[in-house]
């Protein structure tokens, strides 16, 4: 079916506060288009689908990853290089090229993991994409299982782990009971809001975490995605711009002077759903799966655009 017969809940029915008595009244689309055209160009090199915090998967970015998650700066490099790191990244140029990886945004958690919270911990990457955070486990000693709907997210993954398959997070439990109860730690970053049924999707991820083990998840808050500039610019993309030559001149025109960000944008207009979460219903989510109160890890970030949220199962 195509994604202009369903019904859109910002578009038709002007909600866009998620509100759990919506669950079950939207219907699913083809996930496993949206997200694979900017996998392709990220994989291709093109302008503003790679380096970039979103997306990028070199060693120099997945070093940013790890610092964000438990503050250890050059983690690889150091690794690397040894007592000559310091002097390589000066001689390198890696110390210019800081500011310039900060294009995307960086992240402000806390508090941190402990640099060796994830060594040999069980993992799962719900809706992995390119594979950004499957590569920052992996160089932590853990061992992750990706999964994704899109081919071409799948196929970026697969150049840095094996265990990579396409699933759809909503089969979690009914098709794919064997992923239930099974990981130390779910991440699932991005994806749960961009669905026809952010609780439900909510359920799926959070019944792969084992008892004792705990979840990481990001999701838009209503701020930034329930603004005028976002709300905006969605409705011109999907109810004005018809055809795609039509889309991709708007997202040229948004994205204008900030060329090198330009996945931000297409993953901010593309999206058929694009909830945002308030803080009070995770804790409703958490509480109903039999998890821990929620902790919002990125509460004192500047304009913050989501939340990242850690959660145990006891
Ligand atoms: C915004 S991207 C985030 C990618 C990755 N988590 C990251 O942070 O780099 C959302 C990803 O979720 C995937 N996705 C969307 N709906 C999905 C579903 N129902 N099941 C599995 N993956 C899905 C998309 O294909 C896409 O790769």
């Amino acid at each position: 079916m195509s994604n202009r017969t369903l019904r859109n809940p910002h578009f038709d029915d002007n909600r866009v506060l998620w509100n759990d008595a919506y669950s079950g009244q939207y219907a699913p689309v083809a996930y496993e288009e949206q997200f694979d055209g900017q996998w392709r160009m990220f994989l291709n090199g093109d302008r503003g689908f790679h380096k970039h915090t979103g997306v990028e998967t070199d060693d120099e970015y997945i070093d940013d990853r790890i610092a964000e998650l438990t503050g250890v700066r050059d983690y690889l490099w150091t690794k690397q290089h040894g007592d000559r790191a310091e002097q390589f990244a000066i001689e390198t140029g890696r110390k210019e090229r800081a500011e310039r990886r900060g294009v995307g945004g960086r992240l402000y958690l806390e508090p941190k993991f402990p640099i060796d919270y994830f060594k040999a911990k069980s993992c799962i990457d719900i809706g992995c994409g390119a594979g950004r955070w499957t590569k920052t486990l992996i160089s932590l000693g853990a061992k992750v299982k990706s999964i994704d709907v899109g081919e071409a997210g799948l196929e970026s993954t697969r150049r840095f782990n094996d265990d990579v398959e396409r699933v759809g997070l909503f089969d979690i439990g009914s098709a794919r009971p064997d992923l239930v109860n099974r990981f130390d730690f779910t991440i699932c970053w991005g994806v749960i809001m961009c669905t026809h049924d952010p609780k439900l999707a909510f359920e799926k991820v959070a019944s792969t975490v084992r008892p004792g083990g705990s979840l990481y998840i990001m999701v838009y808050a209503p701020t930034y995605h329930s603004g005028d500039f976002v709300m905006t610019a969605r409705r011109t993309y999907h109810r004005e711009k018809t055809t795609s030559a039509e889309r991709i001149a708007y997202l040229k025109d948004l994205a204008k002077g900030d060329e090198d960000n330009m996945i931000n944008y297409l993953d901010m207009l593309n999206t058929f759903y694009n909830w945002v979460i308030d803080e009070e219903t995770i804790h409703g989510w958490c509480a109903a799966n039999g998890l821990k109160a929620p902790v919002i890890l990125n509460r004192t970030e500047p304009n913050l655009c989501g939340y990242h949220v850690l959660i145990e199962r006891p």
